[in-house]
C-alpha cells in the first residue's frame, strides 16, 4: 500500500514573516498525511529550523544537474541537504517553458539528486495544444522515458513522480479525476515495464488547480497518490484541509 504524500510547491512566494507566521499556523495541527514543503532556496533553512523533528520535510524547487564547483549561481544536491532539504521538485513545467529544460536535464538532474541522497519529485505533463492534438500519452511517456533510461526506477520509487498538466497549472481548470487517473495508470504502467514491484511502490501525485473542495475526488483515484499544490499550498489552513483529503 502506497502512503499518500502531498507536497507543497509555493514557488516564487513568501517572505521570512508570511514564512513565519504560515509555519505557525501549519504546525499548530497534525498533517495527517505525508508532507513536503517546497519553497525557494533562501528561505529553506528557515523551513528546515522550523519544522525539525516534525513530520514534514523541506523540498528545493530545482538543483543543479552538476557536482559543487565553479557554476555561478547554482545550487548543488549537497546544499540543500546540508541546510536540512531533503527532497528536490525537478523538471517543473515552469521551468521546462521559461528555462528550456529539456527531457534529458531532467533526468540529469534526478541522477544527481538521487545519488547524492535528495528524493527528487519528477515532474511531467502536456500543454493544451499536445493535448488537444491528442498527444497526452506520448508525451508524458517521452518525459517519464528519459528519466527511467537515465536512472532507472530506484530514484522514482524514493522519491515520486508529479502528473502535471500544463493548461491544469494555475488556471482553476482541474484535469477530472478520470482524465489525470488515465494518465497515473499509463505512468505506472510503464515503470512496472522496467520494475512491476517497484511500479507498485511509485508514489505518483497529481498537481493543477488542486483545491479544498476538489483534493478528496482526485485522491480517490486508485493511481493517484497525492498531490503537488501550487497556489492552494500559499494558505496553510488551505493547505491542511487538502493534506486531510490524502489521509
Ligand atoms: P497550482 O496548484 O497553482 O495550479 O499549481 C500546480 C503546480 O504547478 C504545483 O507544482
Amino acid at each position: 500500500m502506497r502512503r499518500k504524500l502531498v507536497a507543497a510547491n509555493w514557488k516564487m512566494n513568501g517572505s521570512r514573516a508570511a514564512n513565519a507566521a504560515w509555519l505557525t499556523e501549519f504546525r499548530a495541527q497534525r498533517s495527517p498525511c505525508e508532507t513536503v514543503v517546497c519553497a525557494p532556496f533562501v528561505y529553506l533553512p528557515q523551513l528546515a529550523e522550523a519544522l525539525a523533528g516534525s513530520e514534514t520535510a523541506v523540498g528545493a524547487q530545482d538543483v543543479s544537474e552538476r557536482e559543487p564547483g565553479a557554476f555561478t549561481g547554482d545550487v548543488a544536491a549537497e546544499m540543500l541537504l546540508d541546510v536540512g532539504c531533503r527532497w528536490v521538485i525537478i523538471g517543473h513545467s515552469e521551468r521546462r517553458a521559461l528555462h528550456g529544460e529539456s527531457d534529458e536535464l531532467v533526468a540529469a538532474k534526478t541522477a544527481r539528486a538521487h545519488a547524492a541522497g535528495l528524493r527528487p519529485i519528477v515532474c511531467v505533463g502536456e500543454t493544451l495544444a499536445e493535448r488537444d492534438g491528442g498527444h497526452t500519452l506520448q508525451v508524458v511517456a517521452r518525459q517519464v522515458a528519459a528519466v527511467l533510461a537515465r536512472c532507472g526506477v530506484a530514484a522514482l520509487e524514493a522519491g515520486a513522480i508529479a502528473y502535471e498538466p500544463v493548461w491544469a497549472i494555475g488556471t482553476g481548470r482541474t484535469a477530472t479525476p478520470a482524465q489525470a487517473q488515465q494518465v497515473h495508470a499509463a505512468i505506472r504502467a510503464q515503470i512496472a515495464r522496467v520494475d512491476a514491484a517497484a511500479a507498485a511502490r511509485t508514489r505518483i501525485l497529481y498537481g493543477g488547480s488542486v483545491k479544498p473542495a476538489n483534493a478528496a475526488e482526485l485522491f480517490a483515484q486508485p493511481d493517484i497518490d497525492g498531490g503537488l499544490i501550487g497556489g492552494a499550498s500559499l494558505i496553510a489552513r488551505d493547505f491542511l484541509t487538502i493534506c486531510a483529503a490524502a489521509r
